[in-house]
């Protein structure tokens, strides 16, 4: 119920706008909505969050925040994911979101567990800390554009989470220092890469074949759900610097032997 509030909020800021239209010319629908961000989208992938991750400047107990919160949205995205794959026409537009739903639920969840206990947080002290309203207010988005039962809302918010990670994922990729720690560099490597490059090619097409066919209310409505996603982002990298974690510390009990084996199949998805 409160997720279908949010939307008619979200909804009804968006059609008070002033009429929106595509830029004229052969713009595709994702680099419109990239451009209505503007400099928050620059903010977003040149946050400073990114560039301490790939230099080996993170500070642990920043990080600790990111991760637990982090982890939390991995429920609504998995929901939202799915949602979109069951409102997308046919099975090849199915399949290569459904391998990127089987990613999100092992190894990117496993990579969150290994990390958050490599970095003495206890999946007892994890649980214990609660939802930073930043997220509460994300995980409501997903929520909201899952429950639309409209595929561009549903794509418009996964195309800005992932695009703007894929965005400077491969900025850290590439100027990443040489000796980083497993939970900085697993980090860049899930946002980077081939792979990563054709889920945000896939989700972007898939968004961009519905562009043509959007009247000018739906297109508010995508502006405004891509918007509000680009904002948590930002919000989001904040939000760890704003409230570094000092919750208690366990000893390290990563198992190594999970470790392994995550490397070993780092690159079978
Ligand atoms: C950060 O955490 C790692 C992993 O537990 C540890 O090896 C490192 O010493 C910590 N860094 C600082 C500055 O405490
Ligand atoms: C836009 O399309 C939607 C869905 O087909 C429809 O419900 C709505 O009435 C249309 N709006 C306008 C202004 O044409």
């Amino acid at each position: 119920m409160a997720a279908r509030c949010l939307l008619h909020v979200i909804v009804a800021l968006a059609l008070a706008q002033p009429a929106l239209s595509a830029g004229g010319g052969t713009e595709s629908l994702t680099e419109w909505l990239r451009a209505q961000a503007g400099s928050q989208w620059e903010r977003v992938v040149n946050h400073r969050f990114t560039h301490e991750l790939a230099h080996n400047r993170m500070d642990n107990a920043t990080l600790r925040t990111y991760l637990v919160q982090d982890h939390r949205f991995i429920d609504d995205f998995s929901a939202l994911l799915a949602a979109m794959l069951a409102a997308v026409p046919t099975l090849d537009d199915r399949v290569l979101g459904a391998h990127f739903l089987a990613l999100i639920t092992s190894k990117e969840n496993t990579y969150f567990v290994r990390s958050l206990r490599a970095l003495r947080v206890s999946e007892v002290a994890e649980a214990a800390v609660p939802d930073a309203p930043i997220v509460t207010r994300f995980k409501l988005l997903m929520r909201s554009a899952a429950a639309s039962q409209k595929l561009e809302q549903m794509l418009a918010v996964l195309v800005a989470a992932e695009w703007s990670y894929e965005t400077w994922g491969e900025r850290a990729a590439a100027e990443r220092a040489a000796e980083l720690p497993f939970y900085c560099s697993e980090w860049i490597d899930l946002h980077a890469g081939p792979y990563f490059n054709s889920v945000v090619a896939y989700l972007r097409g898939l968004l961009d074949r519905l562009g043509a066919t959007l009247n000018e209310t739906e297109r508010s409505e995508v502006r405004a759900l891509f918007l509000e996603a680009v904002d948590c982002e930002e919000k989001f990298f904040e939000h760890a610097y704003l409230a570094p974690y000092d919750g208690k510390l366990s000893p390290v009990t990563i198992d190594p032997e999970a470790e392994t084996q995550l490397v070993d199949n780092k690159h079978e998805l």
